[in-house]
């Protein structure tokens, strides 16, 4: 139930309206009945026309929504409730500025679902978080973690599926020749996968030698389209102007000779890739943008492209060597951020706290070793830039330093999985002024709380050559498995009115 309701639209903003809202409905859980059925209707024709006028894959995201392959573990998705606040004053406005369409979400619509059904230690949880919200200042966000101490949503169904996953989980990955041409872009590479791309490499490379592959089509889940963006990017035949049609004739290519891409018009496909040039890329590939699963770094709510739920989060990770010594950290600065200043979150975050002598901002390269300060801050910022992604969440986590995200409408990794709120801070970008006031009011306690919740999760947010249980290549697996599916599209001529039938 829990994670069926992670799975659909996610919110992150913690508005003062909002947290009245929360707090007056006395613990979340039995509130659903009160609200008239008319106003939940209302609402959530509201939601779909939004969802509708922002994507016209509607038909599609519907069917990857209601999919009800995994009775076991009863995926069906109930929108429990929508509740309706006000909210004049705070608009969102953050990535508007650099990638994203407008939002054109009606102005006094706000989504929120709540859990019908509380365990008891949920509900332990909430009624602490209550007493604890009523002696804690209120600030517009202080991104409260106290009801939030466990870092997965449901870990027994994630243990119960991921077993599973493990055992049947089969994908078939279309083979190419040492000869091809295009052999460096098709095959694994045999150097160790480095730097900010580093993801997509990893992932082939240890996919490729591991026991979820199969030679058997008929066997297989799902269909790997072993393109790597990444290397056709700095292919000189291709490059990024020449990526848009080299997909178009892979899939050309693979559906004259194969039937597997035509039986379901590419949904049981999937490619990945962590640099966002993916994006163009599929420019040419309508079915592979509306069909197939795209595993990617650049996981937006409000990119074109990138479909929520269809579409999963790969976590850019920069692979880190070595050891560090997390216990003897001395965490002496309250955050730190450094980067290029190519966002103008990043221009307003550095502008705010230029001069503080607890947050520590630096615009551009460090001079002093990175892992230095990764090891002496409390709390390290992953501030978008040309993108919502960075690998700065997988270095913070490697340095045991607690991650804030001020990276708005990013799907984050797992995060159907994992409880962000229970091992990172999430910010939006018009409270950065509000920064320093929203990580001190984090209790002592509550810190050590999110510090060792990094530390339980710092293992899926790394790569291994050889991959061991739960790590990044394993949970990504997981997020593939969820989205596996049966059912068949037809597809007619037009790609754009795709005609489905299960
Ligand atoms: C997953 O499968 C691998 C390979 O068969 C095995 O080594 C590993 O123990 C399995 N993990 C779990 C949790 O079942
Ligand atoms: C598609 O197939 C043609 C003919 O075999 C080949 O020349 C071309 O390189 C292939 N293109 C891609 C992108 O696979
Ligand atoms: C797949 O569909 C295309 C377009 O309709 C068609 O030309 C092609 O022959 C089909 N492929 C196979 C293997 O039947």
């Amino acid at each position: 139930m829990k994670m069926a309701e992670n799975c659909f639209i996610h919110w992150w903003r913690f508005s003062p309206s909002r947290r009245r809202q929360s707090s007056s409905r006395g613990g979340g859980g039995g509130g659903v009945s009160l609200i008239p059925t008319s106003l939940a209707v209302a609402s959530f024709v509201l939601v779909v026309l939004y969802i509708s006028l922002t994507s016209k894959f509607l038909s599609h995201d519907r069917h990857r929504l209601t999919y009800p392959h995994d009775q076991a573990q009863s995926t069906h998705l109930t929108i429990t409730q929508f509740s309706l606040v006000k909210d004049d004053q705070r608009q969102p406005q953050t990535t508007a500025h650099d990638y994203a369409p407008p939002l054109t979400l009606p102005p006094a619509v706000k989504l929120e679902s709540t859990p019908t059904k509380l365990t008891s230690s949920h509900d332990h949880h909430h009624q602490k978080a209550q007493t604890d919200s009523s002696t804690k200042p209120e600030f517009p966000s202080t991104g409260s973690n106290v009801n939030n101490h466990e870092v997965f949503h449901e870990e027994d169904i994630f243990l119960k599926n991921y077993k599973e996953m493990n055992k049947s989980l089969k994908i078939y990955v279309y083979p190419h020749r040492r000869s091809d041409p295009f052999a460096n872009a098709l095959l694994p590479v045999n150097k160790e996968p480095g730097g900010n791309y580093a993801s997509e490499t990893y992932f082939k490379n240890v996919l490729m030698n591991s026991h979820f592959i199969t030679k058997d089509p008929s066997k297989a889940n799902l269909f790997f389209l072993p393109f790597s963006i990444a290397s056709l990017r700095n292919d000189r035949r291709i490059g990024v102007g020449g990526l848009p049609g080299f997909i178009r004739d892979y899939i050309f290519n693979i559906s004259m000779q194969y039937p597997y891409w035509n039986r379901t018009g590419g949904a049981d496909h999937f490619y990945v890739a962590c640099h966002s040039v993916s994006r163009l890329a599929m420019h040419k590939a309508d079915r592979v943008k509306l069909n197939a699963i795209q595993v990617v770094c650049s996981s937006s709510y409000f990119l074109p492209n990138y479909v929520t739920h269809k579409d999963l989060a790969l976590p850019q990770i920069w692979p880190r060597h070595g050891s560090p010594d997390l216990n003897s950290a001395k965490r002496t600065k309250l955050a730190f951020f450094a980067g290029a200043m190519n966002s103008p979150v990043r221009r307003k975050l550095v502008q705010a706290w230029k001069d503080d002598p607890e947050i520590f901002t630096h615009s551009g390269r460090l001079k002093t070793p990175y892992a230095d300060q990764l090891l002496g801050s409390k709390f390290c910022l992953h501030v978008k830039g040309f993108e919502v992604n960075t690998a700065r969440i997988g270095d913070s986590l490697y340095y045991g330093c607690i991650p804030v995200i001020l990276a708005d409408y990013y799907d984050l990794p797992f995060m159907d999985i994992l409880n962000w709120k229970s091992f990172s801070v999430v910010v939006t970008a018009m409270d950065i002024p509000l920064l320093k006031k929203i990580l001190k009011s984090i209790s002592s306690e509550d810190f050590s709380v999110l510090q060792g919740n990094v530390l339980k999760v710092r293992k899926h947010f790394q790569w291994n050559r050889s991959p061991v249980d739960y790590d990044a290549f394993y949970m990504v697996m997981y997020e593939l498995w969820q989205r596996r599916s049966s059912i068949r599209v037809l597809v007619d001529d037009d790609p754009t009115n795709p005609t489905y039938n299960s």
